[in-house]
């Protein structure tokens, strides 16, 4: 497995791969990597030939106070992993590679779908995203691309914007990896001190709570999701950014489960925030 820099190695391997005949999966990552990370990377090995794992701590999609400077970084830890996971090569460039002096492209996408949920605290973080994976698509052009459930929002935007921009790339959306207490995995748990660790069980315990009732036959999404807010808020830790119920394609908000449900939440633990969410097909 090799790591490189430059956004000319990456298209030379790339090519020679092609050349042979070669299908690539690309799964894109801020590095950091953990298990949900690595079962991205293993499903992309078992659907491919090659696959590159970009690790880019991406700065247009953090806003200003955002933990863009605290991000955690590994490389020599997140190579090991993608080495047993089965990719070949890492794209882990500096952000002046992705980013030339004088850049003033960036990929935006308007509506509900950008401005609900996380868009509503983080106005300009998806429009940051749009603008990097496209790079991406474009320096790897891979025929596959992977991406975690558990950022449902991100895993709606891509969809569009690769059915908008005509991207012939087949997106694949990967289930939540959980701890084995049922906290959802995630790079920013790092941050959390161990009695807020304990607290942030709440959001999968909020999960559980609202995926029963839908289970249950509860039609009433408003129910559902003021149920699962009860919930959060016992624990003292927790500040609610939102908990809602959207459908999983556009993200607008609904009021009944029907179709395709998304009930997502961001919750703030001291002064971490993070996310979890369950889609509910009915
Ligand atoms: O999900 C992430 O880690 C990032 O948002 C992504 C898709 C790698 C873009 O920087």
């Amino acid at each position: 497995m090799k790591i490189v820099k430059t956004v000319s190695e990456v298209r030379q391997q790339v090519k020679e791969w092609k050349r042979a005949g070669l299908s690539v999966g690309l799964v894109p990552t801020m590095g950091f990597l953990h298990e949900g990370h690595k079962s991205l990377i293993e499903r992309a090995a078992a659907e491919n030939d090659k696959v590159v794992v970009s690790d880019f701590v991406n700065p247009t999609q953090f806003g200003a106070g955002e933990d863009l400077d605290s991000y955690p970084r590994d490389i020599e830890r997140d190579a090991i992993i993608c080495q047993d996971a089965g990719a070949d090569l890492i794209f882990h460039p500096e952000a002046d590679e992705m980013y030339k002096k004088g850049a003033c492209t960036m990929v935006d996408m308007t509506g509900e779908i950008t401005s609900e949920l996380c868009g509503k605290t983080r106005p300009i973080h998806f429009r940051g995203v749009c603008t990097v994976v496209s790079k991406l698509f474009n320096i790897v052009c891979p025929d596959r691309a992977y991406f975690g459930q558990k950022d449902a929002q991100q895993l709606a935007v891509i969809k569009r914007m690769v059915c908008d921009l005509n991207f012939d790339i087949e997106i694949i959306g990967c289930p939540i990896i959980r701890e084995e207490d049922g906290l959802a995995k995630s790079s920013r748990n790092t941050y959390l001190s161990d009695e807020e660790r304990q607290a942030a069980l709440v959001l999968s315990k909020a999960v559980i709570l609202g995926k029963s009732m839908a289970e249950s036959g509860e039609k009433d999404a408003c129910k559902i999701v003021n149920e699962m807010k009860q919930l959060i808020e016992k624990e003292p830790m927790a500040k609610i950014d939102y908990v809602k119920a959207v459908n999983a394609e556009t993200i607008s908000p609904i009021s009944e489960m029907n179709g395709s449900v998304l009930v997502a939440m961001a919750v703030y633990i001291g002064k971490t925030r993070l996310i979890d969410n369950f889609i509910y097909e009915c």
